[in-house]
């Protein structure tokens, strides 16, 4: 299992990076525009200094258009950028065309384990599964968690679980004892 930063702030990285927890950083618009830095220029910075995937998300809503940004994504370094498309049609069918061209895509927001069936014939690298934001909202996905695993694991054991948004000890543990590939 490893564990990814969701954070586009280099400081942190370096921070939790002296504890070797720094497998991956998985970054969001909303992240980057917490930094100062030009949000391009901060992807490239985190790139240089983490060893393993960054997940760069899109901005656009129709699949053409994301395409097309993931190509100017991956351009920023071609063996560590992961894509994260949204999990709506238009992303979906973005993410069916980058995988056949061999992107590594990190499918975001996974709220419902019968997402992961959209993605028996595509090959995409992630699937993130949203857990504390949804104890935010007052409900829980916790007992779904098992439900995500076993979903990738009949419908496509390509796919690494991605348990996200974790905020607290007992969702990592449930995350990490269900077999999440990555927190
Ligand atoms: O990329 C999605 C992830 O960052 C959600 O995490 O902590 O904002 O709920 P959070």
């Amino acid at each position: 299992m490893k564990f990814f930063l969701d954070t586009a702030s280099l400081d942190k990285i370096l921070f939790w990076k002296n504890f070797d927890l720094v497998h991956g950083v998985t970054t969001n618009p909303t992240l980057l525009s917490k930094e100062s830095s030009d949000p391009i220029k901060v992807i490239k910075e985190i790139c240089k200094i983490v060893n393993g995937d960054v997940s760069a998300q899109v901005t656009e809503k129709d699949s053409k258009e994301m395409i097309e940004q993931a190509k100017f994504l991956k351009s920023i370094n071609k063996k560590k950028i992961v894509i994260k498309l949204p999990c709506t049609l238009e992303g979906i069918k973005a993410s069916k065309y980058l995988a056949n061209q061999n992107y590594k895509i990190n499918i975001t927001l996974g709220f419902d384990p019968a997402q992961v069936s959209v993605f028996k014939n595509i090959n995409i690298s992630y699937f993130s599964f949203i857990i504390g934001r949804v104890e935010d909202f007052g409900d829980s996905n916790i007992e779904n968690i098992p439900l995500v695993k076993s979903m990738i694991m009949k419908l496509n054991p390509k796919i690494k679980f991605l348990a996200a948004s974790i905020r607290n000890s007992n969702q990592l543990l449930s995350a990490a004892s269900n077999g999440a590939d990555v927190i």
